[in-house]
C-alpha cells in the first residue's frame, strides 16, 4: 500500500469525523515519522506490512470512538507536544484562553509565583513556565497518575515545574506556597454528576476524577474558592475554568472577593472567571 493509498483508506473509515483529512494526516505523521508536506511528496512511497497493520489498528480504534489523541498518546496545547494517556483529561483548545488571559497579567511581573491545581497532564503549568520563563511555577493533582504524566511532559519539554500530589490546597507545603503567589489557575472537574448520562463518546475516555464535581459541578470550585481566599495575598489574582452553564452562579457567589470578572472562551460563551484578592 502507499502513502496516497493509506491516506485514502483512512479518510474513508473516518468519513463521519468534522476533520476526516486532519485526522488521516495526524495518523500517517505518526506513523511514518514524516511532516504533512513530507507526505503529500512521497505519496508513492511503500508502507511496509508492520505499518498498514498498525494503521488498520488505529482506525479500528478511532472508529469505535476512541479519541484520536489517545491513539497517537499527544495533544497539542499553546504549541507544546503533550504526551497524554487515559489517566489524564485530554487538554482543550477553551484552556488556552485562561493562559493567555493570566499570561497578560504575569508579564507585567519581574518574577511571579503560579501555582494551577489540578493539573492533569500538566498542560496550563508547562505552557505557562514556557511563555514566562522568569516565573516559578507549582503544579497540584490530586491524582498520582496524572502527576507522573505532567512530571514526564515537563522532563520531556525541558520545563522546570514543581508537583505537589494534594487535594486542592490542603497539602501544609502547598498552602505555604499558595500564600505567596501572584496566580493561581485551576481547570478543576465541573460537570454536575447528572452529566454522565450524556457524556459523548469521547468524553467517555477522560478520567471521571478529572470531569464531576458534585450535585452542581461547582463543589470543587467552591471548596478551592474558600481556601484560596484564606490563603492568597492581597492583590493576588485567581483565574478559573467552569461550565458556562453555572458561571455566573459561581460570580454570584464570590461578591467578597475585591474583584470579579467573568470572560469568554473561543465561541463567546461565559466559561472563565477572574477573581482577585
Ligand atoms: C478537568 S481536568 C483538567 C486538567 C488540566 N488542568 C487541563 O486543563 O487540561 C481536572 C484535574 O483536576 C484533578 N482533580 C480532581 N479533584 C481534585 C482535587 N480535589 N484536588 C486536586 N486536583 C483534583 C483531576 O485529577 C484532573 O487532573
Amino acid at each position: 500500500m502507499t502513502i496516497a493509498e493509506a491516506l485514502e483508506l483512512a479518510q474513508k473509515h473516518l468519513a463521519d469525523k468534522a476533520n476526516s483529512q486532519g485526522e488521516a494526516f495526524s495518523l500517517l505523521e505518526s506513523l511514518l515519522g514524516k511532516s504533512k508536506p513530507e507526505l503529500v511528496l512521497s505519496r508513492s512511497k511503500l508502507l511496509t506490512k508492520e505499518q498498514v497493520k498498525t494503521l488498520k489498528t488505529w482506525l479500528e480504534r478511532r472508529t469505535a470512538g476512541e479519541p484520536l489523541q489517545h491513539i497517537l498518546a499527544k495533544a497539542p496545547f499553546y504549541g507544546l507536544e503533550l504526551m497524554v494517556s487515559p489517566e489524564v483529561l485530554i487538554p482543550r483548545p477553551e484552556t488556552e484562553v485562561l493562559v493567555d488571559r493570566a499570561l497578560q497579567q504575569l508579564r507585567k511581573l519581574a518574577k511571579p509565583r503560579v501555582l494551577d491545581v489540578g493539573t492533569g497532564s500538566g498542560a496550563i503549568a508547562l505552557a505557562i513556565k514556557q511563555e514566562c520563563p522568569s516565573a516559578e511555577v507549582w503544579a497540584s493533582d490530586l491524582s498520582a497518575d496524572a502527576l507522573k504524566i505532567a512530571r514526564e511532559n515537563a522532563k520531556c519539554l525541558h520545563l522546570e515545574v514543581t508537583f505537589i500530589h494534594a487535594d486542592l490546597l490542603t497539602e501544609p507545603e502547598l498552602a505555604d506556597y499558595a500564600r505567596t503567589v501572584d496566580v493561581l489557575l485551576a481547570n478543576l472537574p465541573y460537570l454536575p454528576a447528572s452529566d454522565k448520562a450524556w457524556l459523548s463518546s469521547e468524553v467517555q475516555h477522560d478520567p471521571e476524577l478529572a470531569l464531576f464535581s458534585g450535585e452542581d459541578g461547582l463543589e470543587l470550585f467552591y471548596n478551592l474558592e474558600k481556601q484560596a481566599f484564606s490563603l492568597l495575598k492581597k492583590g493576588s489574582a485567581g483565574f478559573f475554568e467552569l461550565d458556562p452553564r453555572n458561571v455566573w452562579q459561581a460570580y454570584e457567589a464570590c461578591a467578597h472577593w475585591s474583584a470579579r470578572e467573568v470572560f469568554q472562551d473561543l465561541v463567546l460563551r461565559d466559561r472563565f472567571l477572574r477573581l482577585v484578592r
